[in-house]
């Protein structure tokens, strides 16, 4: 009976952790006490041009994903980042080794948009070490309500600016760092995520360890 009960927990466990459905990664709960403050990461926040490749630990991206877009007040669904009449309108798709997955921020999991590593679509070179991650801010401007076409993308801009900022001060925090990057192949990464005309890719962010 018991063996049972343990061969149970286990399963539960690993469907918890790992793929519900191969298409959905249940991150670990977002932590509440860590890292410097933020005047300390004020303090040390700088753009690297090199990355280390060192695998992001479960839970460091857990609070990285959180600490950039996610949910703060559950009973009003409201994020870590501001926006523009609140309306939520930067996706994060994560790029690493083994696909391409975009954060959702309500229940905190990555779901899978391309598999494999794609994280080259963002070098300039062949032979430019890949980070381990790299964050793509897209803007939904379909999701402001009101607004002309020239504001929406002035408010997507500077709602993705935001969640940047949280992005590089929280790597800060934990001796993570990254770049915030303007430069891509916007139609590459458009073709690749089949983004809609209403997605804007606004920034890159390489993120890793920081280099020793
Ligand atoms: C909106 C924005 C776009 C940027 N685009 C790029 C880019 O495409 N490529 C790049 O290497 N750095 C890019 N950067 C990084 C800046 O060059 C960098 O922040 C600047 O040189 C100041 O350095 P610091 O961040 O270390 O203070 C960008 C920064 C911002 C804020």
């Amino acid at each position: 009976m018991k063996k049972g009960v343990f061969i149970c927990l286990i399963i539960s466990l690993m469907t918890n952790l790992f793929a519900q459905d191969n298409k959905s990664i249940v991150l670990n709960p977002p932590s509440r006490d860590r890292g410097k403050t933020v005047i300390d990461a004020l303090w040390q926040r700088s753009s690297p041009r090199e990355f280390d490749t060192k695998k992001i630990s479960d839970q460091d991206l857990s609070d990285l994903l959180w600490a950039a877009n996610g949910i703060n007040r559950p009973e009003e669904g409201k994020r870590t980042a501001p926006s523009a009449v609140n309306a939520q309108d930067i996706d994060i798709f994560v790029f690493n080794d083994t696909g391409v997955y975009l954060y959702n921020a309500q229940n905190h999991r990555l779901q899978l948009v391309v598999k494999g590593d794609n994280r080259k679509i963002f070098s300039s070179t062949e032979t430019e070490t890949l980070p381990s991650l790299l964050l793509l801010l897209v803007s939904d401007i379909s999701r402001f309500r009101i607004g002309e076409e020239t504001v929406k993308l002035e408010w997507a801009a500077i709602d993705a600016g935001i969640v940047a900022q949280n992005i590089l001060l929280f790597c800060t925090s934990i001796d993570m760092v990254g770049r915030p990057r303007a430069f891509m192949n916007k139609e590459s990464i458009k073709e690749l995520l089949k983004l809609n005309e209403k997605q804007y890719p606004v920034l890159n962010i390489p993120v890793s360890y920081k280099k020793k």
